[in-house]
Protein backbone atom coordinates (compact mmCIF):
# COMPACT_ATOMS: atom_id res chain seq x y z
CA UNK A 1 0.00 0.00 0.00
CA UNK A 2 1.75 2.84 -1.17
CA UNK A 3 2.07 5.90 1.71
CA UNK A 4 1.81 3.09 4.60
CA UNK A 5 5.29 1.84 5.95
CA UNK A 6 5.31 -1.15 8.28
CA UNK A 7 8.42 -0.95 10.77
CA UNK A 8 10.34 -4.31 11.10
CA UNK A 9 13.32 -2.65 13.54
CA UNK A 10 13.52 -5.70 15.71
CA UNK A 11 14.20 -3.34 18.93
CA UNK A 12 10.54 -1.95 18.14
CA UNK A 13 8.95 -5.44 17.51
CA UNK A 14 10.95 -6.55 21.01
CA UNK A 15 9.08 -3.49 23.01
CA UNK A 16 5.76 -4.04 21.21
CA UNK A 17 5.75 -8.12 22.26
CA UNK A 18 6.39 -6.84 25.70
CA UNK A 19 3.47 -4.37 25.63
CA UNK A 20 1.35 -6.89 25.03
CA UNK A 21 1.85 -9.28 27.97
CA UNK A 22 -1.26 -8.94 30.27
CA UNK A 23 1.34 -9.14 32.98
CA UNK A 24 3.19 -5.67 32.43
CA UNK A 25 2.21 -2.95 34.36
CA UNK A 26 1.15 0.53 34.47
CA UNK A 27 4.23 2.45 35.22
CA UNK A 28 6.53 0.00 32.46
CA UNK A 29 3.94 0.01 29.82
CA UNK A 30 4.50 3.70 30.05
CA UNK A 31 7.69 3.35 29.57
CA UNK A 32 7.56 1.45 26.49
CA UNK A 33 4.67 3.21 24.73
CA UNK A 34 7.48 6.34 24.89
CA UNK A 35 10.02 4.31 23.92
CA UNK A 36 8.58 3.19 20.88
CA UNK A 37 6.99 5.96 20.07
CA UNK A 38 10.60 7.68 19.77
CA UNK A 39 12.02 4.66 17.71
CA UNK A 40 8.85 5.23 15.25
CA UNK A 41 9.29 8.90 15.02
CA UNK A 42 13.05 8.04 14.16
CA UNK A 43 12.09 6.39 11.01
CA UNK A 44 8.75 8.66 10.09
CA UNK A 45 10.93 12.03 10.44
CA UNK A 46 13.79 10.74 8.25
CA UNK A 47 12.54 13.69 5.37
CA UNK A 48 12.88 16.40 6.99
CA UNK A 49 14.44 18.77 4.85
CA UNK A 50 17.76 20.01 5.84
CA UNK A 51 19.58 22.93 5.44
CA UNK A 52 23.16 24.03 5.34
CA UNK A 53 24.52 26.29 8.29
CA UNK A 54 28.45 26.89 8.41
CA UNK A 55 30.36 25.78 11.23
CA UNK A 56 33.70 26.24 13.31
CA UNK A 57 35.34 22.88 14.18
CA UNK A 58 37.96 22.50 16.60
CA UNK A 59 39.92 21.95 13.24
CA UNK A 60 38.19 23.98 10.16
CA UNK A 61 35.04 25.13 9.33
CA UNK A 62 32.63 23.19 7.54
CA UNK A 63 29.23 23.41 5.73
CA UNK A 64 26.98 20.79 7.62
CA UNK A 65 23.00 20.11 7.58
CA UNK A 66 20.61 20.86 10.28
CA UNK A 67 16.66 20.51 10.07
CA UNK A 68 15.24 22.92 8.44
CA UNK A 69 12.63 25.46 10.26
CA UNK A 70 9.88 23.05 9.36
CA UNK A 71 7.05 23.78 11.95
CA UNK A 72 6.09 20.53 13.21
CA UNK A 73 2.99 19.23 15.63
CA UNK A 74 2.43 16.63 17.36
CA UNK A 75 -1.27 16.19 17.94
CA UNK A 76 -2.36 12.83 19.91
CA UNK A 77 -5.54 11.42 19.36
CA UNK A 78 -6.81 11.40 23.30
CA UNK A 79 -6.55 9.40 25.06
CA UNK A 80 -4.02 6.67 24.60
CA UNK A 81 -1.73 9.01 21.91
CA UNK A 82 -1.22 11.05 24.65
CA UNK A 83 1.28 8.28 25.69
CA UNK A 84 3.32 8.81 22.61
CA UNK A 85 3.80 12.33 22.80
CA UNK A 86 7.07 12.36 25.01
CA UNK A 87 8.52 10.02 23.26
CA UNK A 88 8.42 12.24 19.98
CA UNK A 89 9.22 15.27 21.45
CA UNK A 90 12.40 13.45 22.55
CA UNK A 91 13.37 13.65 19.08
CA UNK A 92 11.95 17.37 18.23
CA UNK A 93 11.43 19.49 21.44
CA UNK A 94 10.42 22.67 19.58
CA UNK A 95 7.29 20.98 18.46
CA UNK A 96 4.19 22.56 19.39
CA UNK A 97 1.07 20.29 20.68
CA UNK A 98 -2.11 19.79 19.40
CA UNK A 99 -5.13 17.59 21.41
CA UNK A 100 -7.90 15.52 19.18
CA UNK A 101 -10.68 14.12 22.25
CA UNK A 102 -12.28 11.04 20.83
CA UNK A 103 -13.88 7.97 22.27
CA UNK A 104 -15.19 5.05 20.99
CA UNK A 105 -18.81 4.21 21.97
CA UNK A 106 -18.79 0.60 22.93
CA UNK A 107 -21.49 -0.62 21.41
CA UNK A 108 -21.69 1.35 17.75
CA UNK A 109 -17.93 1.87 17.89
CA UNK A 110 -18.03 5.10 16.69
CA UNK A 111 -15.98 7.76 17.27
CA UNK A 112 -17.74 10.95 19.33
CA UNK A 113 -15.32 13.83 19.90
CA UNK A 114 -15.02 16.06 22.89
CA UNK A 115 -12.69 18.09 23.03
CA UNK A 116 -10.43 19.44 19.93
CA UNK A 117 -7.28 22.21 20.33
CA UNK A 118 -4.89 23.13 17.76
CA UNK A 119 -1.56 25.00 17.85
CA UNK A 120 -1.81 28.58 15.47
CA UNK A 121 -1.40 28.31 11.53
CA UNK A 122 -1.84 24.37 12.07
CA UNK A 123 -2.50 24.88 8.29
CA UNK A 124 1.64 25.67 7.68
CA UNK A 125 2.55 22.62 9.57
CA UNK A 126 3.77 18.78 9.29
CA UNK A 127 1.22 17.16 11.62
CA UNK A 128 2.33 14.09 13.45
CA UNK A 129 -0.82 12.29 14.63
CA UNK A 130 0.28 9.30 17.19
CA UNK A 131 -2.46 6.92 18.72
CA UNK A 132 -1.29 3.46 19.44
CA UNK A 133 -3.95 1.94 18.34
CA UNK A 134 -5.99 1.72 14.69
CA UNK A 135 -8.84 -1.00 15.05
CA UNK A 136 -11.63 0.18 13.38
CA UNK A 137 -9.99 2.95 11.54
CA UNK A 138 -12.63 5.01 12.77
CA UNK A 139 -11.08 7.35 15.15
CA UNK A 140 -8.28 8.11 13.21
CA UNK A 141 -10.40 8.66 10.20
CA UNK A 142 -12.67 11.22 12.12
CA UNK A 143 -8.73 12.25 13.20
CA UNK A 144 -7.52 13.35 9.43
CA UNK A 145 -11.07 14.29 8.66
CA UNK A 146 -10.47 16.79 11.29
CA UNK A 147 -7.33 18.02 10.60
CA UNK A 148 -8.30 18.48 7.12
CA UNK A 149 -10.70 20.89 7.45
CA UNK A 150 -8.44 23.43 9.81
CA UNK A 151 -6.36 23.05 6.29
CA UNK A 152 -3.27 20.52 7.38
CA UNK A 153 -2.17 19.53 4.24
CA UNK A 154 0.82 17.37 5.50
CA UNK A 155 -0.15 14.58 8.15
CA UNK A 156 1.56 11.38 9.38
CA UNK A 157 -0.23 9.08 11.40
CA UNK A 158 1.62 7.05 13.92
CA UNK A 159 0.37 4.07 15.73
CA UNK A 160 1.80 1.37 16.97
CA UNK A 161 -0.50 -1.87 16.72
CA UNK A 162 -2.73 -1.87 13.80
CA UNK A 163 -5.76 -4.15 12.28
CA UNK A 164 -5.86 -4.80 8.58
CA UNK A 165 -9.56 -3.96 8.71
CA UNK A 166 -8.40 -0.24 10.49
CA UNK A 167 -5.38 0.12 8.00
CA UNK A 168 -7.29 -0.60 5.12
CA UNK A 169 -10.02 1.99 6.03
CA UNK A 170 -7.95 4.66 6.63
CA UNK A 171 -5.97 3.86 4.09
CA UNK A 172 -9.05 4.65 1.23
CA UNK A 173 -10.68 7.19 3.39
CA UNK A 174 -6.95 9.06 3.29
CA UNK A 175 -4.57 7.78 0.76
CA UNK A 176 -2.44 11.23 1.04
CA UNK A 177 -1.67 10.76 4.35
CA UNK A 178 1.51 8.75 5.26
CA UNK A 179 1.10 5.78 7.99
CA UNK A 180 3.57 4.39 10.12
CA UNK A 181 2.70 1.29 11.24
CA UNK A 182 4.76 -0.66 14.56
CA UNK A 183 2.94 -4.01 13.82
CA UNK A 184 0.01 -5.71 11.72
CA UNK A 185 -1.90 -7.93 13.89
CA UNK A 186 -4.62 -10.95 12.38
CA UNK A 187 -7.90 -8.98 12.95
CA UNK A 188 -10.82 -7.32 15.05
CA UNK A 189 -12.64 -9.60 17.66
CA UNK A 190 -16.59 -8.81 18.00
CA UNK A 191 -16.03 -6.19 20.46
CA UNK A 192 -13.88 -4.24 17.46
CA UNK A 193 -10.62 -5.50 20.02
CA UNK A 194 -8.04 -6.28 18.04
CA UNK A 195 -6.20 -9.66 17.99
CA UNK A 196 -3.70 -10.62 19.98
CA UNK A 197 -3.57 -6.74 20.35
CA UNK A 198 -2.62 -5.34 24.15
CA UNK A 199 -5.85 -4.61 25.21
CA UNK A 200 -7.50 -1.22 26.36
CA UNK A 201 -4.39 0.95 25.22
CA UNK A 202 -5.84 4.33 26.93
CA UNK A 203 -7.03 1.54 30.64
CA UNK A 204 -3.41 0.35 30.56
CA UNK A 205 -1.62 3.36 30.02
CA UNK A 206 -3.85 5.42 32.90
CA UNK A 207 -4.74 2.88 34.97
CA UNK A 208 -8.26 2.67 34.55
CA UNK A 209 -8.91 -0.84 34.76
C1 LIG B 1 -8.84 3.68 21.41
C2 LIG B 1 -7.54 3.97 20.69
C3 LIG B 1 -8.00 4.64 19.43
C4 LIG B 1 -9.30 3.92 19.13
C5 LIG B 1 -9.07 2.94 18.03
O1 LIG B 1 -9.31 4.80 22.04
O2 LIG B 1 -6.64 4.74 21.45
O3 LIG B 1 -8.21 6.03 19.57
O4 LIG B 1 -9.67 3.24 20.33
O5 LIG B 1 -10.24 2.32 17.66
P1 LIG B 1 -10.90 2.55 16.22
O6 LIG B 1 -9.81 2.42 15.22
O7 LIG B 1 -11.90 1.43 16.12
O8 LIG B 1 -11.55 3.88 16.21
P2 LIG B 1 -10.68 4.79 22.90
O9 LIG B 1 -11.82 5.17 22.03
O10 LIG B 1 -10.78 3.49 23.63
O11 LIG B 1 -10.48 5.99 23.89
P3 LIG B 1 -9.38 6.18 25.05
O12 LIG B 1 -8.03 6.34 24.39
O13 LIG B 1 -9.85 7.42 25.71
O14 LIG B 1 -9.43 4.98 25.96
N1 LIG C 1 -8.76 0.44 21.19
C1 LIG C 1 -7.85 -0.14 22.00
O1 LIG C 1 -7.33 0.50 22.93
N2 LIG C 1 -7.54 -1.44 21.79
C2 LIG C 1 -8.08 -2.15 20.79
O2 LIG C 1 -7.72 -3.34 20.63
C3 LIG C 1 -9.02 -1.53 19.96
C4 LIG C 1 -9.34 -0.22 20.18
Amino acid sequence: MENVTVLDHPLLKHKISMLRDKNTGTMFFRILVEEIAMLMGYEALRDLPTQLVNVETPITEADVPIIAGKKLAVVPILRAGLGMVHGILALVPTAKIGHIGLYRDEVTHEPHEYFCKLPENIDERLVILPDPMLATGGSAIAAVDYLKQQGCKHIKFMCIIAAPEGLKALHDAHPDIEIYVGNVDECLNENAYIVPGLGDAGDRIFGTK
